[in-house]
C-alpha cells in the first residue's frame, strides 16, 4: 500500500514535471521542403528544449490555416514569394511580430504590412550571359530591353509568380506607362516564347538559343554543385552584378508569419527569433543558396558564389500591391504568347 502510494505521489510528481516540457512546443505550417528545415528545426529544439511539430505542405497553406479557423493550431507559418505571404496577411490569418530582435535584424522593406511576415531569406533575381558571347561583368534591369538583345534573351513565363514580383516592383518604382514600354521591349528581344523553367535559360545559353536571361539566385548555386548535365549549364553562364537604374537589386523571400490564432504564440516567436540567428540562418540559407537576411553572416554559400547584394528599397508590401496590375500589363502586351 505504501509502496503503491509512493508510486502514485512519483508518478504525480513525475505527471507535474513533464506537464511544462509538453507544454514546450511550437507548430509551424510550412511549404518548404522538409529537407530544408530539418537541420534548422533540429537545431532549435536542441537549443531551446522546444519541441516543432511541423506540417509540411506542397500548396494551399494559408487556406488551410483559414479553414481550421480559431482552432488552428499552426503558430508559424513559413512560406516562399512575396505574393503567397501577403495573401496569408490579405486572408486575415496572420498577426504582427512584435521583437526587437525582428526590428534590430530585419531591414522595414522586407517585413510585411503591420509587421504581418518578416523575411528571413533572400533570394534575388538577376541577369546570366553567356560567358563566351557576352564581355561584360554588370548590367541593370532596364537595359535588358535595349534593342541589341533582340533575339538573345530568354525568360520564364511572363505570369510566373517570379516575373510576376519583378515585373511589380518595376511597376511599383516606374508606373504603369514605363512598364508596359519596358515589358514591350522585353517581348521584342526574346529568342523564344517565354516559359519553362529558371534553369532552363541556362541550357538555352549552353545550346547558343540564347545569350542573356533572368533566373533566381538559387538555382544558380544548385546548378554549380549539381551532378548531372546541369552542371554543364552552370558553367556556360556568367551571373552579372544586377541592379536597377537607380540601384537595388530585385529580391523575392521566404518568410515567417505567426498565425492569428497561435496556441503557442510566445514558442512562435521564439522560433522565429532563432531563425533570424546567425546559427540558423547559416544552417537555412546555405541549403538552398539563399541570401541570410541576417547582416552578421557574411560567408554564406550564396554570398560566397555570387557576392552580397544590395536589395531594392521598395518595400516588398508595395511589390505585393503591384502584382495584379503586373499581371494584367503582361497580357495586355501578350508577353506570353
Ligand atoms: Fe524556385
Amino acid at each position: 500500500m505504501i509502496h503503491a502510494t509512493r508510486l502514485s505521489t512519483l508518478a504525480l510528481a513525475a505527471g507535474l514535471l513533464a506537464t511544462p516540457a509538453l507544454a514546450q512546443s511550437v507548430n509551424l505550417y510550412t511549404t518548404r521542403e522538409p529537407a530544408l528545415l530539418n537541420p534548422v528545426l533540429e537545431a532549435f529544439t536542441k537549443d531551446t528544449g522546444i519541441k516543432v511539430n511541423a506540417v509540411f505542405l506542397k500548396d494551399g497553406l494559408q487556406e488551410r490555416v483559414k479553414a481550421e479557423g480559431a482552432n488552428s493550431p499552426a503558430d508559424v507559418m513559413l512560406m516562399v514569394d512575396v505574393g503567397e505571404i501577403n495573401a496569408a496577411v490579405d486572408a486575415g490569418v496572420t498577426q504582427p511580430i512584435k521583437s526587437a530582435i525582428v526590428d534590430k535584424t530585419v531591414p522595414a522593406q522586407l517585413r510585411g504590412p503591420g509587421d504581418n511576415w518578416v523575411t528571413l531569406t533572400k533570394r534575388a533575381r538577376i541577369v546570366v550571359v553567356s560567358k563566351e558571347r557576352v564581355k561584360q561583368d554588370a548590367i541593370t534591369y532596364e537595359d535588358l530591353a535595349d534593342p541589341k538583345w533582340k533575339g538573345k534573351f530568354c525568360i520564364r513565363a511572363g505570369q510566373h509568380p517570379y516575373n510576376n514580383a519583378f515585373f511589380a516592383a518595376y511597376l511599383a518604382r516606374n508606373g504603369a506607362e514605363k512598364t508596359e514600354s519596358y515589358l514591350k521591349a522585353l517581348k521584342a528581344n526574346v529568342a523564344r516564347k517565354p516559359g519553362g523553367g529558371d534553369r532552363d535559360v541556362a541550357r538555352d545559353i549552353l545550346s547558343g538559343q540564347c545569350d542573356i536571361a533572368l533566373i533566381n539566385t538559387y538555382y544558380i548555386g544548385l546548378m554549380s554543385v549539381a551532378k548531372n548535365e546541369q552542371k554543364g549549364w552552370y558553367d556556360a553562364i556568367k551571373p552579372l552584378k544586377t541592379t536597377f537604374a537607380g540601384g537595388g537589386t530585385h529580391v523575392n523571400v521566404s518568410a515567417a508569419a505567426i498565425a492569428k490564432n497561435a496556441p503557442n504564440k510566445d514558442n512562435a516567436v521564439k522560433l522565429v527569433e532563432y531563425m533570424l540567428g546567425a546559427k540558423a540562418q547559416a544552417l537555412y540559407a546555405d541549403g538552398n543558396f539563399e541570401f541570410p537576411v541576417n547582416q552578421d553572416v557574411k560567408e554564406s554559400a550564396a554570398v560566397k558564389l555570387l557576392g552580397a547584394v544590395t536589395p531594392d528599397t521598395t518595400p516588398l508590401g508595395d511589390v505585393a500591391k503591384n502584382r495584379k496590375a503586373a499581371a494584367d500589363l503582361v497580357d495586355k502586351v501578350g508577353f506570353d504568347n
